[in-house]
Parts: structure tokens; C-alpha cells; sequence
């Protein structure tokens, strides 16, 4: 491998992909980020580049859609990473046309570029996502490790908000999510994300140039756009506790994620990069510790010194799933990654940038009407 490689980041004047991005021109690659610099991301007025994008870093403003905006920068790279995509798992169950466009036609268009001119590009790390199991693997007491679906509506409607075993119907104890889970994605994004993943692969075992697909857990740290109403919820709930309001808990507050730290990714991009031996695999990322949604909330609200309560509103978001978290066996034993930062100690970074930031805009109140108007949260 060459000391020093041209990186293409697409999508990469976003969160993970500008941290990537530093994390491989410190260890001397060259990098060009491609991005269209989407105003939801960065803000309406988004004309120039962000500011936390580091000088030395070349961005070309494009869309992942354009074959002649993409097409250059892709003849230039060594190495590519797709990151460019819509990330809000609740606006694609309304926006279904604008995500599976940029999400699954975006790679398409890559995809299709590299087979047309696949100049020197040796292989390409894809963004996948956790979303695309749908629920979680649980136990069941009785009937061993088992892989319920979406909950029915109606279970929803009493608020009785854990699965059930699919066959003899008892209480289930959630348990880490492993890449050979079956796939039963639940939203528009996830299906996009599902079959970005396959598509990516399906190419590279076709055309022999090695592929990665990472699956990222719920990442948090700065730059995580913070007036983005779509955002992960570590930033909305920061947003909102800046603003003095209590983050707005869907269903218990009892649902599970496993939070990564941004530079635990990067980490992981940079062993998928250097290393071969998990070509042509998907991986997942992430910290491999539940933490409840209201957990986070809290632990949130201590860092701002915050003491403005968490409101539990007890209604549903279509396409949650109740709880989802790494197995990161796979990923330890093939690329030897361990994540590096407890939650504790990587959300000082994420707070002390957030208190760093101006105008921070709370739109999650209109995105909250945005999806209750269309019925997606009851
Ligand atoms: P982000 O929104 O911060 O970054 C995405 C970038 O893509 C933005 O800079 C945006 O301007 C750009 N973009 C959007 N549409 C584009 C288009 N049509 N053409 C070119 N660029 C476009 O998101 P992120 O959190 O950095 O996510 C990066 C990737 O990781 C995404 O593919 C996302 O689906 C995936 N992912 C993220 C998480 C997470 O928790 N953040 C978890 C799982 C997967
Ligand atoms: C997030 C990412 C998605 C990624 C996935 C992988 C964003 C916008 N979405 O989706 O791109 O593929 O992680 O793990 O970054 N919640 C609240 N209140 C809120 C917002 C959310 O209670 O105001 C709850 C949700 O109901 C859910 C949990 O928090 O139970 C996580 O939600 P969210 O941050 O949107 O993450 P994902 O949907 O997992």
C-alpha cells in the first residue's frame, strides 16, 4: 500500500466524513471531500465551507447524483469513501422520493461511474447503518435467540412497547445485534441504506475491487449539525437543553441504542482502509454497550449543567425499533478495533462543542409537527 493515498470522502464536509477526513491528512493521504453542502446539514445560507473544515482539505461542491460533477473527482482517488446521503430515519417516511434518490441513486451513479472509468480506485468503504436490521436480536426464555418484527400498531397503542417473542409470545431480554442477523429494515432511509450496502458489495465481488461496508451505530461528538431537526438525538437533546427545553423522549425512554464516539469510527474507516482482511465484508461499528435514550437525555442534561427535565411523551415514531446494539466480535477479531471512548468521558467533547456554537435554531419543534401531521408519531 502507498505511503500516501489520494481519499475521496464523499459526503464529507458532514460530521464523520470531516473527522475522517482530518484523521487521514495527519497521517499524511491526501484528501477531497465532495458534498453538496446540503442546507438542511448546513444551514440555509450554506454558500461557503464550513467552518471547522481544516484548510488543507480540498472540497469540491457537487452532487452525488451528477455523473459530471462526481465523474472528475472519482478519476483522481486512490480510495473512496460514500458517505453523501439524507440521514433522517423519520423525515424519509415522508420525503420518500428525495432519500431514495441521493441515498440508493447517488450510489448508483457512483457505482456506475467506476464501472465505466474505474480509473485507480483499489477499493471503497461504504457508510452502512445499524438501521438496516429493523429490531434488534433478543432471547427468549424459551425458545433461544430469536429476531422479532416491527411491533403491531395496536401493541403500540396500549403503550406496551417491548417486543415479543414471535413464536410463544414471552417477554424477551434484548441482546447484541451480530452481522448475521436477518435484515427486516423498517424505514425508507433503511432500505436505502440496505441497498446501498448490497449494491456496493455486489459490484465489488463483480468487478474485484475490494468493498467494506461499515454498519455505524448512533455516532455522537462535534460537528454533529446541531440546527439540523433530523440530527441524531445526542445532538437534538443538546440543542434543546441550550434552548432551556426539556428533550422530547419518544415511547418510555426505555429504548436502547449502542452510542459510538466519532472517533471510534474513524478509527474503524482507517482499519478498513489499511487493512485487507476485511474486504468484501460488512462489519459492524460500534461501542457494544446498550445506554436507554433517557440515560443519554440525562447524562446530557449533567454535562450542560442543565436542570431542566426530560419530557417522556409516550407516543411512537414510525419505524423505531425498541432496542438495537453491536456485536463488535467481528470487527475486533478481523481488524483488531476496540472502541477507545466511553460514553462518559466522549460526551465532554460533544457538550463543549455545543456550547461553542451560535444561533443554534430549535426546529425539532416543527420537525415534531412535520411528523405528527403526517400521522408518524402517535
Ligand atoms: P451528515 O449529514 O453530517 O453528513 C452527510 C453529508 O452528505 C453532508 O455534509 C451533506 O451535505 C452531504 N450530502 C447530502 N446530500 C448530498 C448530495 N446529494 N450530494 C452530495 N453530498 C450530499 O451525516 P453523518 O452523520 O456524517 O453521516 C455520514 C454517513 O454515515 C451517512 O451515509 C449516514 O447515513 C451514515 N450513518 C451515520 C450514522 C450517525 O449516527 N451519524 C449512523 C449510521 C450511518
Ligand atoms: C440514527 C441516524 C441514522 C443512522 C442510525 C444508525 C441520524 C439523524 N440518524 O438513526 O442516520 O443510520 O442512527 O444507528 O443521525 N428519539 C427521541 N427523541 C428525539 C429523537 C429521537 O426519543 O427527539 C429516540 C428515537 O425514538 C430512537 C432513538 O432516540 O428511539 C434514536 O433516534 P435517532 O437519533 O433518530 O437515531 P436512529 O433513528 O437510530
Amino acid at each position: 500500500m502507498a505511503a500516501s493515498e489520494r481519499v475521496l470522502i464523499t459526503g464529507g464536509a458532514g460530521f464523520v466524513g470531516s473527522h475522517l477526513a482530518d484523521a487521514l491528512a495527519e497521517t499524511g493521504h491526501r484528501v477531497v471531500l465532495f458534498d453538496n453542502l446540503e442546507p438542511q446539514v448546513h444551514g440555509p445560507a450554506s454558500t461557503g465551507r464550513p467552518a471547522y473544515l481544516r484548510p488543507e482539505h480540498e472540497l469540491v461542491r457537487g452532487d452525488i447524483r451528477d455523473p459530471a460533477e462526481l465523474g472528475p473527482v472519482l478519476r483522481r482517488s486512490d480510495v473512496v469513501f460514500h458517505f453523501a446521503a439524507m440521514v433522517g430515519v423519520g423525515q424519509s417516511m415522508y420525503q420518500i422520493r428525495r432519500y431514495t434518490e441521493v441515498n440508493t441513486l447517488g450510489v448508483a451513479n457512483l457505482l456506475q461511474l467506476l464501472t465505466d472509468d474505474p480509473g485507480g480506485v483499489r477499493k471503497v468503504i461504504a457508510a452502512s447503518s445499524m438501521s438496516i436490521y429493523g429490531e434488534g436480536a433478543y432471547d427468549c426464555p424459551a425458545c433461544g435467540r430469536v429476531y422479532p418484527r416491527l411491533r403491531a400498531p395496536k401493541q403500540l397503542a396500549s403503550h406496551d412497547w417491548e417486543p415479543r417473542c414471535p413464536t410463544c409470545h414471552a417477554a424477551l431480554m434484548p441482546g447484541p445485534t451480530d452481522e448475521d442477523k436477518p435484515l427486516f429494515p423498517t424505514s425508507i432511509y433503511a432500505i436505502n441504506k440496505r441497498d446501498h450496502e448490497e449494491m456496493v458489495l455486489a459490484w465489488a465481488a463483480a468487478y474485484g475491487v475490494p468493498a467494506v461496508a461499515l454498519r455505524f451505530f448512533n455516532i455522537y461528538g462535534s460537528r454533529q449539525a446541531l440546527s439540523n431537526p433530523y440530527t441524531g438525538v445526542a445532538a437534538i437533546f443538546s440543542g434543546r437543553l441550550l434552548h432551556g427545553q426539556p428533550p422530547l423522549i419518544f415511547e418510555d425512554g426505555q429504548q436502547m441504542r449502542d452510542f459510538v464516539h466519532v472517533s471510534d469510527v474513524v478509527h474503524a474507516c482507517r482499519l478498513a482502509m489499511e487493512k485487507a482482511d476485511a474486504d468484501y465484508q460488512v462489519l459492524n461499528v460500534g461501542s457494544g454497550r446498550p445506554l436507554s435514550v433517557l440515560q443519554v437525555a440525562r447524562a446530557l442534561a449533567r454535562e450542560l449543567g442543565s436542570e431542566v427535565e426530560p419530557e417522556v411523551t409516550e407516543k411512537f415514531r414510525a419505524g423505531d425499533v425498541r432496542h438495537c446494539f453491536a456485536d463488535i466480535r467481528r470487527i475486533g477479531d478481523l481488524l483488531g478495533y476496540h472502541p477507545r471512548v466511553q460514553f462518559e468521558d466522549g460526551l465532554g467533547e460533544l457538550v463543549a462543542w455545543v456550547s461553542q456554537q451560535q444561533n443554534v435554531e430549535d426546529s425539532v419543534t416543527e420537525a415534531t409537527r412535520q411528523l405528527a401531521a403526517r400521522g408518524l408519531t402517535r
